[in-house]
């Protein structure tokens, strides 16, 4: 059968783990997905740059429109990160018919109405797992497992920079500072960190959860948001003589029609499974009316998990594509959407 050809777009932490398991997992996944998957070529900004990863010269491009425009790709994945150029390049990748794999929630926490209208436009299928809580596959089954219940209330950890610079303050009394750099170094950390420690990158990641979970668009705006940038040693101390682990949590409630989404520091009971998610590792606690309390454990970051997610989502999209249903099944999407895309 014809291998599916993707556009990779960036070859950095997250580029470089799904080159890995693409290559690493080759029979597997013809095997699951029923076709090879080549990537064809591959986004940098500059060629010369030494990798980890050694990737043919002439797969690498630094002009996007070989990939966004070449008639060969059939699924772009994006991992390059950013907001105006990427969705510029989302866009019109869908307009050609092109599938969509992204790990962008900056992107899709406030660009996501718009890019799946496109998508569902143009039958194309916009799949973004990897854009909460890495490893962890929450958003399908937000959409699917849960898809019987009605879920008022999702809570956790989902930045793993942050989580890795509180536990190692709590545990080894390690500086803010110092931590930082590392979560920088092993590419956990957002370009610009701020987004990380101000709580943003959290905010973004609740108002996809809260978007899917509760089956409505949820806006970016109205989350109140905090981050850990201000808390000190000494805090992280007193909360644990007290009992308490300090955490960074989402926490995104629905009462009736009204829903409510904060992030920021707060104390956790050192007995609640959460104060003992530890690291890099994120989890997301669900309250469904009738399945009562569910969580989810797992990697929040970094290269191999997170780009277990986004091949994840490119063997669904090459299912799609087989099958001939893209745009039409397993579209992270929730209900209103799909309503609409049924009635089409
Ligand atoms: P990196 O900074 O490690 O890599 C970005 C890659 O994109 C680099 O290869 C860079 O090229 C390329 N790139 C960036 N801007 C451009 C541009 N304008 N033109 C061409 N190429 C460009 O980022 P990550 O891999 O860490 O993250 C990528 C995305 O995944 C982000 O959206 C991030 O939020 C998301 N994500 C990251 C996770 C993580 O653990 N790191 C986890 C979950 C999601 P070059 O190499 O030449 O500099
Ligand atoms: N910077 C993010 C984090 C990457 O630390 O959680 C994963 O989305």
């Amino acid at each position: 059968m014809k291998p599916i050809k993707v556009g990779l777009l960036g070859l950095g932490t997250v580029g470089t783990g799904v080159v890995r398991i693409v290559e690493g997992h080759q029979e597997d996944l013809q095997n699951q997905a029923g076709s090879s998957i080549v990537i064809e070529k591959v986004l940098v900004q500059n060629k010369t740059k030494a990798r980890a990863i050694s990737v043919p010269q002439e797969k690498l491009t630094e002009d996007p429109w070989d990939i966004i425009r070449n008639p060969e790709i059939d699924v772009v994945v994006e991992v390059m990160g950013g907001i105006g150029n990427t969705r510029d390049y989302i866009l019109e990748a869908l307009s050609l018919g092109k599938h969509v794999v992204t790990a962008n929630k900056d992107l899709m926490a406030l660009h996501g109405p718009e890019i799946l209208a496109k998508a569902r436009e143009h039958g194309c299928d916009v799949l973004y797992e990897a854009s909460v809580a890495g490893g962890i596959p929450i958003l399908r089954t937000l959409v699917e497992g849960f898809s019987s219940d009605r879920i008022t209330k999702i809570m956790g950890i989902v930045n793993g920079t942050t989580n890795y610079i509180l536990t190692k303050m709590s545990q080894e009394g390690a500086s803010y500072g110092d931590v930082l750099k590392e979560a920088q170094a092993l590419g956990y950390a957002e370009s610009d960190p701020t987004s990380d420690v101000e709580g943003l990158d959290a905010a973004r990641k609740m108002t996809i959860l809260a978007t899917l979970g509760f089956r409505t668009h949820v806006s970016l705006d109205t989350v109140s948001t905090q981050g850990i940038s201000s808390v000190t040693k000494e805090d992280i101390l007193y909360a644990k003589r007290l009992g308490y682990e300090l955490k960074l949590l989402g926490i995104a409630e629905r009462q009736d029609d009204s829903i409510s989404i904060s992030v920021q520091p707060t104390m956790v009971k050192s007995t609640h499974p959460i104060a003992s998610v530890n690291g890099v590792f994120n989890a997301v606690y669900v309250y469904g009316e009738a399945v009562g309390e569910t969580m989810f454990y797992g990697a929040g970051a970094g290269e191999l998990p997170t780009a277990t997610s986004i091949v994840a989502d490119l063997v669904a999209v090459v299912k799609n594509i087989k099958l001939g249903v893209g745009g039409k099944k397993n579209a992270l999407t929730y209900n209103e959407t799909r309503q609409k895309t049924d009635e089409e």
